[in-house]
């Protein structure tokens, strides 16, 4: 079989198929070893051995997946099935959380995390993982911002990117390789008033400009599939939105793989009163361009009627069978259907020292330092320390949301950590001190009582991995009141204290930061989270983590991002009629790209060359670095660029390149930055790409904000 020509064997196949049987191949079904969604899909073996499902979600292990693809080919034509699940941030080895390890910046250390769920899936029986989720958002309100690489569209481009090469490598038949899905497609990031699902109300210009670019960084980085969002765009759903799905993303940006809906998002088409029927749902969204129906199962049902009324034709539910069929041929599926369902293989691989290592890694390179001020960070490893807080002993929530085929039991909570690396040098007393959301007067009575026999407090508050995540938007993103009194009985003993938080999107921690001289943002860490953080506290590993999705200082700032446009009466505190408001600064209050770590790096005055660039000349913007401190230090450096005057209103600043170097005590460097014209492009007015002459602004730094700045002109044709 291996050696027959793929297009024959797949034509022929096709030529075989009945009309049903076509449509089951676009009919995705899900198990029950995951909940994902409300509609379940009833006698799943049946319809598969019926071969009226093509691919399945939700269900893994070696056994679980060789049982289904066993049923698969006693059905007449035997063709293999898929097996899909949300490996978001790992499978059984778990990752930080997307927006967490997305604040490492190492796009090196994230396809290397990317490569490793692949190859922990694809040992459980898994062809198809439903990551990256590229949804750029400004708004932390909405939980799915912990899936997402935060608010930047150049960084979350490059982090699309390298989580696609992560999973699909360089060959599907890879028995370690798995394709990947970008969702959800689109905008869905930017749902009204942060609350999922949403409508989403949004211009041309600031989806060019802001969101789609890394759904198109991933489409270029070759990912196989695409998932629908479940919002409407315009008034259209996503999931029959042909604009977007044929339009743009197969005839403008030249995808070629297979789109497939998000959850039951067909038969949601008659709620948002777009289609009358599961028949009028399905009809729009083959029309428009999907492949696959995930779970509402209205292809299979209802599209034979409309093929025999000539409402359907036949040919377009070809192509998308060909799509689909394609790929489960280059994934090696008509080859060998169990390559994957290897036990011994997933011994091998799940959870293995190399996995814990990388977890571990991972999770050291999350950590944001978000406060130091009295550098009492970091800790030695001596003497007593209470570790306070409802998520201090936390398995569960130390994985977060979307966990795979994680195991809490597998986890090493923040108490974990800390004892381990303290073993019997130190001792850790740990209290609870209050319920996520409801306080406890034994508890707090507890921990004031660990408080006041312990050297130093760890105080580890935040959300638990409920309180964000699909389905988990809020509209109060302080830490919950129960945590906030708790916090505050504690910093009543005089003790010194490192506020740890945890959870899965920017919170509001402007108490905490006018209170805590010491903050850590821990997100949801993983695995390993417990070690991590046990690294980072006692200094065997410096934190280099930089937020990706500024904290505001207030709710009411959001929907905000470091990249605005300078509006017509920029903010100006000594101005009345600017644009700011009257009881808040309009900045972050931990912005985009901040993170401390133990030392600091001086910046020079930064260095152009040449001060005038001619059309498709390259500047190059130096700055010379230097550590004065008496320990090694790492940091990234942060180049940002404006466009002074353009046809267009440009950001007030935009990332534009970064670079983590490392300086031993005393030493210094220059790091240098190279922008060319498609560093300078941005969409015109009519939303082409263009590059136009006049003066930039290039600025650098160890954040968004306190940055070095000089100009530069780019010159055009004529001078
Ligand atoms: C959902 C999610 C999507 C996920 C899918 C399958 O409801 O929106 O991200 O991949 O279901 O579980």
């Amino acid at each position: 079989m291996a050696a027959m020509n793929k297009d024959t064997f797949l034509r022929d196949l096709l030529n075989r198929m009945t009309v049903k049987e076509k449509l089951g191949q676009l009919n995705l079904l899900t198990g029950a070893m995951d909940a994902t969604g409300m509609k379940d899909s009833g006698d799943l073996e049946a319809k598969i051995r019926d071969g009226h499902c093509g691919a399945v979600l939700n269900v893994y292990t070696p056994a679980a997946t060789r049982a289904l693809q066993e049923a698969a080919l006693t059905a007449p034509l035997r063709i293999p099935l898929l097996f899909g699940y949300d490996v978001i941030h790992g499978h059984r080895t778990i990752f930080p959380i997307p927006l967490g390890l997305a604040c490492s910046w190492n796009l090196k250390l994230l396809e290397r995390c990317a490569r490793a769920a692949a190859a922990e899936s694809a040992a459980d029986g898994l062809h198809w993982v439903y990551s990256p989720m590229v949804d750029i958002s400004h708004d932390p309100r909405w939980g799915r911002v912990a899936e997402g690489a935060g608010e930047d569209p150049w960084l979350g481009s490059l982090i699309a990117a390298a989580l696609v090469r992560g999973y699909q490598g360089n060959d599907l038949s890879d028995p370690a390789a798995v394709i990947a899905c970008v969702k959800h497609f689109a905008l869905y990031g930017a749902p009204s008033g942060g609350r999922d699902y949403h409508t989403v109300d949004m211009s041309r210009r600031e989806m060019e400009e802001t969101y789609f670019p890394p759904y198109r960084a991933a489409i270029d980085a070759g990912a196989r599939t695409v998932m629908t969002a479940f919002n409407v765009i315009d008034g259209i759903p996503a999931s029959a939105n042909r604009g977007l799905l044929t339009d743009l993303l197969r005839d403008a940006w030249g995808f070629n793989g297979w789109i497939v809906t998000d959850y039951t998002a067909v038969s949601e088409m008659k709620n948002h009163g777009t289609a009358a029927t599961d028949a009028d749902a399905a009809r729009q969204s083959l029309a428009a361009g999907v492949d696959m129906d995930m779970v509402s199962e209205a292809f299979l049902t209802e599209l034979p009627e409309l093929v025999k009324s000539g409402q359907v034709s036949e040919e377009s539910i070809n192509t998308a069978v060909m799509r689909i069929l394609q790929t489960k041929w280059d994934l090696g599926l008509f080859q060998d259907p169990y390559a994957r369902c290897d036990e011994a293989r997933a011994q091998a691989v799940h959870l293995n020292p190399e996995m814990r290592a990388l977890a571990r890694e991972a999770a050291r390179e999350s950590i944001v330092l978000l406060k130091n001020d009295d550098l009492t960070l970091p800790l030695a490893k001596h003497g007593t320390i209470a570790l306070i807080g409802p998520l201090a002993e936390s398995h569960r929530d130390m994985l977060g949301c979307w966990i795979a085929a994680g195991d809490p039991a597998e986890t090493a909570s923040p108490l974990d950590g800390l004892r381990e690396a303290l073993g019997n040098t130190g001792r850790v007393i740990s209290a609870k001190g209050c319920e996520i959301h409801s306080p406890n007067d034994e508890l707090r009575d507890e921990a004031v009582r660990a408080a006041a026999l312990a050297d130093v407090v760890i105080l580890v508050l935040g959300e638990s991995a409920d309180m964000y995540g699909e389905a988990a938007s809020r509209t109060d993103i302080r830490l919950p009141k129960a945590q906030r009194r708790l916090a505050k009985r504690i910093l009543q003993t005089g003790k010194p204290v490192v506020l740890v938080t945890m959870g899965g999107r920017p919170l509001e921690l402007s108490k905490e930061a006018r209170d805590f001289p010491t903050i850590i943002h821990a997100w949801a860490l993983g695995t390993e989270g417990g070690r991590a953080l046990a690294d980072v506290i006692f200094g065997d590993a410096a934190p280099v983590g930089k937020l990706t999705m500024g904290f505001p200082r207030s709710i009411g700032q959001v929907p905000m991002t470091y990249r605005e446009k300078p509006t017509g009466r920029p903010f100006d505190a000594a101005m009345h009629y600017s644009s700011k408001y009257l009881d808040c600064p309009n900045d972050a209050l931990f912005p985009f790209g901040h993170g401390l770590t133990y030392g600091e790096l001086e910046l020079g005055e930064l260095q152009v060359d040449p001060q005038e660039v001619p059309p498709g000349g390259t500047v190059t913007v130096s700055v010379k670095i230097t550590n004065p401190g008496p320990r090694e230090v790492t940091d990234t450096i942060q180049l940002y660029l404006r466009d002074l005057v353009a046809s267009v209103s440009r950001p007030v600043k935009e990332l534009s390149g970064f670079e983590r170097v490392t300086l031993a005590a005393g030493e210094s460097r220059v790091v240098s930055f190279r922008i060319t014209d498609a560093d300078l492009s941005f969409p015109g007015e009519d939303f082409k790409p263009v590059v136009e002459p006049g003066d930039f602004e290039a600025m650098a730094g160890t954040s968004s904000v306190d940055l070095k700045g000089v100009r530069f002109r780019r010159l055009g044709d004529a001078e």
